[in-house]
């Protein structure tokens, strides 16, 4: 699996690529926005750009901002000339649908991203919340998509209904076991109250008759995840999945054992990658066993000093 560290601070990129385990870059104009205060006053932000595409040999996606199609293809086109020169290894990010209120245009994103892949501009397809919008944007041309673990995951959380619109901390742990009992708990419980024609007959759309704690018929970001892969494996699309809005350690464990492509990281989970507690204490009992005898043979007869 690819790793792509989520950020657009500097440091960071820097950082995670003298690991050796960085493969690419992602970035939003939330992240952008983040690099540019935490730069300080004064920085190019093209200049800074420009940076970031020299330290990573890898794509590095960058984000329209239009929510038309004719404004996402201008700005694709402005980011394509004016960046990918420096390292040939710009990607942009268009949103698979850029409609934020009912009765707005639902194809734009979709239109955008078949121009763009038609003209050889490489497209991120981003903000995908649906096996659905990521079977779209392969169709349309889109090199990755970008399914969103995470707000996929906040959004179920939502709908335990134990805490209904609480903001939930990125890097918190999220209980899918929980939202998987209190599925089975509701429905056991509406079967009891014979109330099951009523949610049926609701909106007459049997998917979303069991909204509770799942998101049409998924408990977890990474079961949406999972089921972009398996359409993409049956019928063999050559989009890359990027697993994006991944918020904790457990989640990239699972992204690489389903076999996605790539997994977008924020940096401190790409630090908690490395940690255990067993290992640090190992560590510890080792450092604490040394004889100096065995100091001796490594650091010379001086050891003490140095
Ligand atoms: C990357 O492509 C996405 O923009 C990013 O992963 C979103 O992450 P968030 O949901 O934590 O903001």
């Amino acid at each position: 699996m690819k790793i792509f560290v989520d950020t657009a601070k500097i440091e960071e990129i820097k950082e995670a690529e003298s690991w050796g385990i960085l493969d690419g870059v992602t970035t939003n104009p939330s992240l952008i926005k983040k690099a540019v205060e935490s730069a300080g006053e004064g920085v190019s932000l093209e200049e800074y750009i420009k940076d970031i595409l020299r330290t990573v040999d890898g794509p590095v996606s960058l984000e329209v901002i239009s929510t038309t199609m004719e404004g996402m293809i201008t700005e694709a086109e402005v980011l394509y000339d004016k960046f990918n020169g420096i390292n040939n290894n710009v990607v942009i990010k268009v949103p698979v649908n850029t409609s934020m209120e009912p009765g707005d245009d639902d194809f734009a994103g979709i239109k955008a991203t078949k121009v763009l892949s038609e003209k050889g501009i490489p497209v991120n397809s981003t903000l995908i919340m649906t096996p659905n919008q990521a079977l779209m944007a392969a169709k349309a041309g889109a090199d990755y998509v970008s399914p969103f673990v995470g707000r996929i995951d906040d959004h179920i959380r939502n709908r335990i209904g134990l805490k209904g619109g609480v903001d939930y901390p990125k890097g918190t742990y999220y209980p899918e076991e929980l939202a998987v009992r209190v599925w089975e708990k509701k429905l056991e419980t509406a079967i009891h109250e014979q109330k099951i024609d009523d949610i049926v007959y609701r909106d007459h759309n049997i998917m979303r008759m069991f909204d509770w704690a799942n998101d049409d018929g998924f408990f977890s970001g990474v079961d949406m995840l999972w089921s972009i892969k398996q359409i993409y494996d049956r019928y063999g699309f050559d989009t890359e999945i990027i697993a994006a809005s991944i918020r904790t350690d457990r989640q990239v464990r699972q992204c690489a054992e389903m076999g996605v492509d790539i997994a977008t990281i924020p940096f401190p989970v790409i630090e908690n990658m490395m940690t255990h507690i067993k290992t640090s204490q190992g560590m510890k009992a080792f450092c604490d066993d040394v004889i100096p005898e065995y100091k001796a043979i490594l650091w010379g007869k001086d050891f003490e000093k140095a």
